[in-house]
């Protein structure tokens, strides 16, 4: 099968796209015929071995796809070939053929299409945890979302209005901006001009928001502890600014706030009946038409590169997903 490898660490251009055996299907797995992988920013770190979890060379990129079972491992009871489903393998999606965990595919709803499901599991799956079991965002609170068109910025500002929250959306484009307001942001903040905390105080009287989801870290961060409001949660997601900031805790004394640290791929593992649950959540809402996925651009297998510096390059709206099968 076509897919690509990364042989060793760099950018996307030293990935190859090879002619690999297909892999074998373990007790417990399934093997997907992949239709559409979706990507995230974390594939660019991971290529680059500057993420968590750092597979053995070679390995194939790609955390999450869409397609169809075309085997079942030993002992699969809940899912049969021909299903159309997602999945979350972790790496390999990026590829003709991928193998999964069982406990890791989710058969898709029937009005989601391949490119959609390829780009749902992780941005959704990041911010319904964040928001709910991280930071049990209430009804009537205030959210700021930093990076608030990117996947996982744009996911928390869906759920946070589906919540009952005004969200404030914060970007750095007035164009990323637009994107956040079409998925329902209340109000806008762009802190192009390096500004947030003092927008944010302003659109909230003087008191802050009540949670801030920051995957972008750096300055951002260290403005977004000084513009949390009193008992405020801070949402640690991630860190694209490439800056993993300090903390000033006399900051969370004076606020009497808490910085709330969130890993999705443990919660997945420690709590996965939890996680189940959310995603049945996720489905209903999005069945609802309360989350309205949006993949901005689509590129075929072929053209791994382009579609991985989209992240690199700073330009990634809602999701990013590679073609790779009608
Ligand atoms: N904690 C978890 O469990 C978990 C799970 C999944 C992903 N994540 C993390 O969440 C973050 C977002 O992932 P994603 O896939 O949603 O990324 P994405 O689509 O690329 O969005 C990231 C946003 O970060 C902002 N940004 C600021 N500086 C940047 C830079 N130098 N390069 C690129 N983007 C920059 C951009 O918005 P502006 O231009 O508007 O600033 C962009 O929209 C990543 O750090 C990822 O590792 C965490």
């Amino acid at each position: 099968m076509k897919a690509v490898v990364c042989q060793s660490y760099g950018p996307p251009e030293n990935l190859t796209l090879e002619q690999i055996p297909d892999p074998d299907v373990a007790q417990g797995q399934v093997l997907i015929d992949v239709h559409a992988a979706g990507l995230n920013f974390p594939d660019t770190l991971q290529i680059a071995g500057k993420y968590q979890f750092q597979p053995p060379f070679p390995f194939t990129p790609g955390a999450e796809v869409a397609g169809v079972i075309s085997e079942v491992g030993e002992g699969v009871t809940d899912l049969n070939v021909g299903q159309r489903v997602m999945a979350l393998p972790g790496i390999g999606g990026m590829g003709e053929r991928v193998v999964c965990k069982a406990s890791e595919v989710d058969p898709i709803p029937d009005r989601m299409d391949f490119t959609t499901a390829a780009g749902f599991g992780m941005t959704y799956g990041t911010s319904i945890h964040a928001l709910k079991q991280r930071a049990q965002l209430q009804s009537g609170e205030t959210l700021l979302v930093l990076g608030a068109s990117g996947g996982v910025g744009l996911a928390a500002v869906e759920l946070g209005k589906a919540y009952g929250a005004r969200v404030i959306a914060a970007a750095s484009t007035d164009s990323k901006l637009e994107i956040a307001k079409q998925h329902g942001a209340d109000e806008l903040v762009n802190y192009g001009d390096g500004n947030l905390k003092d927008k944010v105080k302003e659109l909230t009287d003087g008191k802050g928001a009540d949670v801030i989801d920051d995957p972008v870290g750096g300055d951002l961060f260290e403005q977004a502890t000084r513009c949390i409001n009193w008992k405020g949660r801070i949402l640690v997601v991630g860190f694209t600014s490439g800056t993993i900031p300090k903390y000033p805790t006399n900051l969370a004394l004076l606020k009497g706030c808490a910085l709330v640290g969130v890993f999705w791929g443990a919660f997945r593992q420690r709590e996965p009946q939890v996680s189940r649950e959310n995603t049945q959540e996720l489905f209903k809402l999005f069945e609802k038409g309360d989350l309205k996925p949006y993949v901005s651009q689509t590129f075929p297998l072929e053209q791994y590169v382009a579609a991985l510096n989209v992240f690199v390059n700073r330009q990634a709206m809602g999701k990013v997903v590679l073609t790779v099968r009608d």
